[in-house]
Order: C-alpha cells, then structure tokens, then sequence
C-alpha cells in the first residue's frame, strides 16, 4: 500500500473534517468557502485514483454513492418511542402532577426544553466512533437503513471529533436526532419542482423525508438537509447525569445541537418558554411545532420509563395547528406554464391562523385518491407558515350522499387540446404551446419574480395588456406602446411611463436571470444558475448540443433534453433573436474571482492605522486569506514596527514584503478596481 498517499489522505480527511465541522455544525468557518472547496475536490481527486484508500468515513461519501436498487430493514437497537402531545397550561399541569404522582415526590422538577422539529426521526448508530448505520424511524422497532443518504447530510458527523476532555468513546454509540430541510431550501426546492413541471411538496416535512427515501443518494446529495441531535438510544454509555449535560457531550463529540435549548426549573419558566418558542417560531429558518419538555435528570427519567408508546419523562407541547373545517365547493383544473394541469378545490373561504383560506392545491390524481376528495365534501385544511393550504383530509361523518367525484379533464379546460398522460409521472399535461392559458403563465413568469421582476407588471396587468392585445409574446413587453399603455383602464400616463422606465432597466440584465425567465421546461433558477456559469452568453448556450449540456455539471438528461428541443424550435430562437434586436443584452458579471483571491496574507510586527481585525478584514473583503504562522501558504507578509523572526523567515524564503502603507495601497487599488 502506498503509506505516504495514505497519510496524505488521511490528513486532507482531517481538515475537511475540522472545517466542515466548523461551518455546518458551529456556524464559525474559519476558511474562505472557495478554500474549502478546493480542498474537497482535491480530496475527491486523489480518491478517484486511488480507490482503495477511501475509509468508509471519507468525507468524499457526502456527494453520495452508487443508487441502490431496494431498501434494507434496519433494526433498532431499543425502540424509537413518540411522544405523548399536550396542547394547553392545563394539560402540562397534568403532566407535571403525574410525573410527581409517580415518582412520589413533590420537589420542583428541572425540565430541559427543546424546540419541537417538524422534520424526520433519524437513528445513527456509530461504531468505534464511525458511523455504521443509519436509518429511519419505520414502525419504531425496525426502519429502513438509509446509511448513505444520511452521510450526505453535512451536519451529521461521519465520525466523532476527538476531545480529551471527554471520557472514552463508547464502542457503540446509538444516537437520534432529527433530519429536516430549512424553509428557504424547502421553498427553492418547490420552485424549482413547479418549474420542472413536478408536483410541489406540501411541507418541509414531506420534502425532507422524499429527499432521504431517494434510492439514490446522489439525489439527496443535492436536498440541503440538516440535522439537530436530541437524544441516546443506549444512554448508559454515556453515564451523563441529565439531558443537557448529555447533549453538551454530543456536542463535543461534533453533533449539532439545537441552540434554542434551555433549561426551566418550574411550571411557569416552561410557561413562559412556550410563549417565547410560540412567537419566535415565523422567525426561524426551520419549521418547529412545538415544543419538547423533558425531564432533565436522568436516574428520574430511568425510574419514569416508558409505555408502550411513549417515554412518561417527556412530552410534546404542540402550537395549536393551524386548520380548520371547510366545505370543497367546486375542483378545477388550473393550466400551468409548461402545459402541467393541476387540481385546485375552490373551498367555502374558511379563517386559518388569521389568514382567509379560498383554495387548496390537490397537487395530482394520486393525492385526490389517496384522500378520496369528493365536490361537496366537508374537508380539514390547513396551512403551514408560507407553504400553499393544502387538505389533510375529509371528515368522514359528514357526508350526505351528494359528494360528487372529482373528474378529470380529458381536454384542457383552456383550449380544448387532448390532454396527455405520461406514463410513471402524476401529471397531465395539455400539449398545445399555443394554448391561452400556458402564454399567459409564461408571461406571468417572465416579467414576474422568477423572472425579470418588472415593478408594476404583476399578474393582474400582464391579464389586462393581454386581453388588450398589447403583448402575445415575450418581446412584446419591449415594445409597448407608451400612448396605448396611457389610455387603458386604470392607467395614467404616470403609471404607464413608471412601468415602461421598469421595463427599461431591466434591458441590461445576468444571464441566469435571462435564461430563467425564459420559461424552459426543467430550467428553474438553480438550472439557470449553473447553466450561467458554463455558458459566456445566450449564443453559446443556444448552440450547445446534448453532449455540451450534459458536461455541465447538475444538468442531466432530462434538462439537457429540454434544452435542446427549446432551441431547436423556430419560435424560441426567434423570441431569443427579437429580445437581442430589441436591446436586451446580457451584462458582462463581474470575475467571481476577487482581487486577492489565492494570496494568503501574514501581518506581523505593531501596525499604525490599522488593528490587525481591520486588517484580517480587508484582505479577506478582497477574497485573500491570512494565515498567523509562515507556511507554505503564505504569499505576502506585512510588516509592522518591530517585526521579529517571522520578517527574518520571509526574507529567507523570498516572499513578497509590504510595509503597512503598501498593503494599504494595495487594497486601495483592489478597491478601484473592484468598483
Ligand atoms: S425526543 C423518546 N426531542 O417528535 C423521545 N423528539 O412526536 C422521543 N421530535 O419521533 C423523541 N424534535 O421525530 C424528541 N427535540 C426533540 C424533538 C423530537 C422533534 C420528533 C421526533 C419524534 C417525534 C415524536
């Protein structure tokens, strides 16, 4: 075996593993993001060509291995147990009352509070400190193992981080928390889905258990999924003496723990705890839905045990949920922009949360059966912070024999085209690109948020020039006619000149925004991100064959596909040509790279005008880096009063020397440079 790439290996593995740690699990990085990249493909690299040195705790397996064909039951060590919910001051009383009953005790209790995580229950089971396994909850004894999905997750540690301040590490360490996708990932994850003509996902939740029950983990790879621990499946090992002094321990050993945690040492501080949780939850990046209030001494949680179901040392104090009973009036069929006809349930307007709730996406034929929703039906809706109402499900008791089915379309309600049905996708889809209802999406689309974002041209207006027949097509928006504008409903020449001087400035626009807007069927901003980044202009792209597409990385077949077909089409290319004679050019980006980019700056001896912060901050401002030891890395030393051995070292090793007012040149022409 080749010990000196083994070691080189090993080493690589280390500082990924120390700056992954730092970044995904402290929030703290102590490196520029492009450095740590650098690293990682450098890792992926070496590993490539030399397989058989990669250690199953690699950090390389966060992209995600081979697909699998099935998945494997995976037993729990002990039962994965729920938890009892409670929904008032009253009921937790009760709770505390029982507790006391059963321990025959009266003193105050210390209960450790968490926030409740709407995600998935996960178990990582990890062996001489590598993780082993990993899996889902399932029925609570067995689940399915999901090992190299859970690895692509960046939060969960692949292995332990060494501290000595801890006792031994446990041969076997079974350890449980919750993975789940944040709201802004979940919400450009439905984009994106709705882009690519697929049915969203209803909630965080759901979106973060498909992303982990991927056969393919390549595909889970790309969900940005976290992770929060709470719990010991075998906490003995640990011989922690509460649970906050066991999760401080998880949290040495590298997992990440919730910040939110506390502790409260009577009925009223965990009172006031739920109001506090009660009000900060919008403000959080992730979905909680409640709170957790356990027990924090672990001899009394031994002796509570637990019931079949449930642990009796915690419990699960919920928000009230955010639903109410409505009746499903009509269910109509709503024509996207790339042709998918999706199920809406107009509902007798019902107050959830303070919000007026009038639909209800039925997202496809699959979810209407799975519910059984009829017209007529008395249904339960419910919304969940920004996520589109949905119906959980129909209230069985009420029905009276009037429920009417719901009947699909064979013809789109728009244009009357047959509709077609894809074999193994839920969607159907009219096929008629000049179907009224798809132009209209698509130029809602593009002068709208996900595309141009021209201020004053919402929906509503694009309806009106529309039926005016001021636009038909995108290029048309760039040839509105001032005076027409000025006359029509609602208008006045001030309105109109606004819009047009909107329409104006986004003439100069990126091109991830301009192909974005565009409309193409699978190309969603992320698509178009990655897709800008390849292609120097429209041109290229446009003339890129599959085999040019499927060289970018994150495209696959299916996008590479639509691509092609797009820019093939007459039409398309003459949109794309018309926008060109009209004026819209893409702006040159600016060189992602900074100015300092790849030089590591090393500051020593007493600065005048700068504190060495400042300093750190102005090469870092710039894309450099600064390193506080003279290694290899260093490029260019600044030299203060004073300066010592480290002046002498650089002399020595011939790099470059600044005094403090050429540094501050420097930056002064980066500055210029950069503007
Ligand atoms: S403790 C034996 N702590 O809630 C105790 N669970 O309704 C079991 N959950 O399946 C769990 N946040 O998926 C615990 N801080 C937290 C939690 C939490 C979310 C979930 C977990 C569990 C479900 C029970």
């Amino acid at each position: 075996m080749n010990q000196e790439m083994a070691d080189r290996l090993e080493r690589l593995r280390e500082q990924i593993r120390f700056h992954a740690h730092r970044y995904y699990v402290l929030d703290e990085p102590v490196i520029a993001d492009g450095e740590y990249d650098a690293l990682f493909r450098q890792l992926l690299e070496l590993e490539a060509v030399h397989p058989e040195l990669v250690t199953p705790d690699s950090p390389s397996h966060r992209v995600g291995g081979l697909p699998l064909e099935t998945f494997i039951p995976a037993e729990h060590v002990s039962p994965m147990l729920s938890l009892d919910n409670i929904f008032s001051v009253d009921e937790f009383a009760a709770f505390e009352d029982k507790v006391r009953r059963y321990l025959k005790t009266d003193e105050p209790l210390r209960y450790v509070i968490e926030p409740k995580l709407d995600g998935l229950a996960v178990e990582l089971v990890y062996r001489q400190g590598l993780l082993a396994v990993g899996s889902t909850r399932g029925d609570g004894q067995v689940g399915e193992n999901i090992t190299a999905q859970l690895k692509t997750v960046a939060s969960i540690p692949l292995r332990f981080l060494v501290d000595d301040s801890l006792p031994a590490v446990p041969d076997e360490l079974v350890v449980r928390g919750e993975v789940f996708l944040p709201r802004q990932a979940f919400t450009q994850l439905n984009r994106q889905r709705e882009q690519d003509g697929e049915a969203p996902f209803a909630n965080p939740r759901n979106a973060a258990a498909g992303s982990l029950r991927q056969l393919d983990p390549k595909i889970t790879a790309r969900r940005p999924l976290a992770f929060f621990v709470y719990g010991v499946g075998n906490p003995e090992v640990l011989a922690a003496s509460g649970q906050k002094s066991m999760l401080a321990m998880l949290a040495k050993l590298g997992f990440p723990v919730n910040q939110l945690v506390t502790v409260c040492n009577d009925r009223q501080e965990v009172e006031a705890r739920y109001r506090y949780l009660a009000a900060l939850r919008h403000e959080l990046d992730y979905e909680i839905d409640g709170m957790v209030v356990k027990v924090d001494d672990m001899d009394l949680q031994q002796r509570l045990g637990a019931t079949a179901r449930a642990p009796r040392w915690a419990v699960a104090w919920k928000f009230p949920a955010a639903q109410a009973t409505t009746v499903v009036e009509t269910v109509e069929f709503q024509v996207g922009r790339t042709g998918a006809v999706t199920p809406v349930a107009y509902l007798r307007p019902v107050e959830v949360n303070g919000v007026m709730v009038r639909r209800a996406t039925l997202h496809n034929r699959d979810e209407i059966e799975r519910k059984d929703v009829r017209v007529h039906d008395t249904v339960l809706v419910q919304r969940a912070g920004d996520v589109i109402p949905e119906i959980v499900k129909v209230i069985d008791g009420q029905r009276c024999g009037r429920e009417q089915p719901v009947v699909f379309p064979a013809a789109c309600p728009e244009c009357g085209t047959p509709l077609q049905t894809v074999p193994g996708e839920a969607v159907i889809r009219c096929g008629n690109r000049y179907c009224p209802a798809q132009n209209l999406q698509k130029l809602i689309h593009f002068s709208g948020k996900s595309g141009l974002d021209i201020e004053g041209l919402g929906k509503k207006n694009v309806e009106q020039l529309i039926g005016e027949g001021l636009i038909r097509t995108i290029p048309d928006f760039f040839r509105l006619d001032p005076a027409r504008l000025a006359t029509l409903d609602g208008w006045g020449g001030k309105s109109a000149q606004n819009v047009l001087q909107a329409i104006e400035d986004r003439k100069t626009l990126g091109l991830a925004q301009l192909i974005g807007a565009l409309g193409i069927r699978h190309v969603g901003e992320v698509t178009a991100g990655l897709l800008a980044r390849h292609f120097a202009d429209l041109d290229q792209l446009k003339a890129a064959d599959k085999e040019q597409l499927l060289q970018v990385d994150g495209i696959g077949e299916q996008t590479a596909d639509s691509l092609v077909a797009y820019f093939q089409d007459r039409e398309n290319r003459e949109t794309v040509e018309q926008l060109a004679d009209l004026g819209v050019v893409v702006r040159a980006e600016a060189p992602k790279q900074s100015f300092l980019d790849g030089r590591f700056f090393l500051f020593t001896g007493t600065l005048q005008t700068l504190s060495r912060e400042e300093a750190k901050q102005l090469v870092k401002a710039h894309g450099g880096q600064v390193s506080t030891g003279i290694g290899q890395r260093v490029t260019d030393v600044v030299v203060g009063d004073k300066a010592g051995s480290k002046k002498r070292k650089a002399e020595e090793m011939g790099l470059a020397i600044l005094s403090e007012a050429d540094f501050l040149t420097l930056v002064n022409t980066v500055n210029k440079e950069e503007r």
